[in-house]
């Protein structure tokens, strides 16, 4: 299936200016968008195909970054180049049709873009973290409108989190989970939020500034978490998965500052469920318990 993302991208680079030709025979569009379009096309094509080379390998994602940032920057640029083209006037005249296609094609691409590249960004490669900020705005986006669809005090709450508990929420994001948990786990617990990325830890520590949470202890780190032995209740480990290099050292951990009686609770984006169960349950560490939605529960062994 994901292949077929670089697939529909292409296809998407390449229908535009193929529909803005079809306005043009049919008088609504001018042959400047054509011309503007095929080269956001051609650009934004060759962009996918070195993502597509780029696939499963370990540089940098260059071709997955370019198949964002192509369409991202023409999102804009299609009104200004229309109005310097024609005035304001015409654009308000005859641009409207042309424009809404166009850029609806171009946040067609921009949402396939980041897509192809979500589970990319945060690989390390030669020791540097690859995700600027602006990787950072769009995830924390896209976790902002994801958290309409979930809820994830209920999560928490299925996941049996309780009162006086320990919870390290690792790839913790903006808080998502780690802010509902620590109202959950109430002043007698502690919600442990770690993340490889500064900026995350920086929303954190600002919300819960902001809300006046105690609870929340941040950890800015890569695998390491610094806990003690057998210390934790509950990790939870939420749509990091796939970004994670070195899957076994950090089971390891898990299994270390887990209390015997302590469970991880983790999901399988982008990740076989073969795969992502044999990653977990290796060297048997932890013994699946259940699955609740898309939340898989494993007991320590
Ligand atoms: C898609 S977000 C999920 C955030 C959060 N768990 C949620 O569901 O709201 C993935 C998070 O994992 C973090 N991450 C990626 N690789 C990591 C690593 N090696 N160690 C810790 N965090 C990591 C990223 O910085 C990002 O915040």
């Amino acid at each position: 299936m994901d292949k077929q993302k670089y697939v529909f991208y292409i296809l998407f680079g390449l229908l535009c200016p193929a529909v803005m030709g079809i306005y043009y025979v049919s008088g609504i569009g001018c042959i400047n968008a054509i011309g503007l379009e095929m080269v956001i096309g051609i650009l934004s094509s060759g962009a996918a195909l070195l993502a597509l080379k780029e696939y499963g390998g370990t540089r940098k994602p260059i071709g997955h970054w370019l198949s964002a940032l192509i369409p991202l920057i023409a999102i804009p640029l299609i009104p200004v180049a229309m109005i310097s083209h024609s005035g304001l006037e015409a654009f308000l005249a005859r641009g409207r049709v042309p424009f809404a296609t166009m850029e609806g094609f171009a946040i067609a691409q921009l949402v396939l873009g980041v897509l192809m590249f979500r589970g990319l960004i945060f690989k390390r490669g030669e020791g540097r973290l690859m995700m600027p900020a602006i990787g950072f705005v769009i995830m924390s986006s896209v976790l902002r409108i994801r958290s309409a669809f979930i809820n994830p005090a209920r999560i928490l709450r299925e996941i049996g989190l309780q009162k006086g508990q320990t919870m390290l929420d690792y790839g913790c994001g903006i808080g998502m989970f780690a802010i509902p948990a620590a109202k959950i786990v109430g002043n007698d617990g502690v919600v442990h939020a770690l993340d490889i990325h500064p900026l995350c830890i920086k929303t954190i520590e600002k919300e819960i500034r902001k809300r006046g949470i105690a609870n929340v202890k941040t950890i800015l780190s890569d695998r390491e978490t610094g806990l003690p032995d057998e210390s934790v209740d509950v990790v939870l480990l939420y749509d990091v998965l796939q970004f994670i290099t070195d899957r076994d050292s950090l089971m390891e951990e898990f299994h270390r500052v887990l209390k015997p009686d302590g469970r991880l609770c983790a999901t399988a984006e982008h990740l076989e469920v073969s795969e992502f169960l044999d990653v977990i349950t290796k060297d048997n560490l932890f013994t699946l318990v259940e699955q609740k939605r898309k939340v898989f529960r494993f007991e320590r062994n």
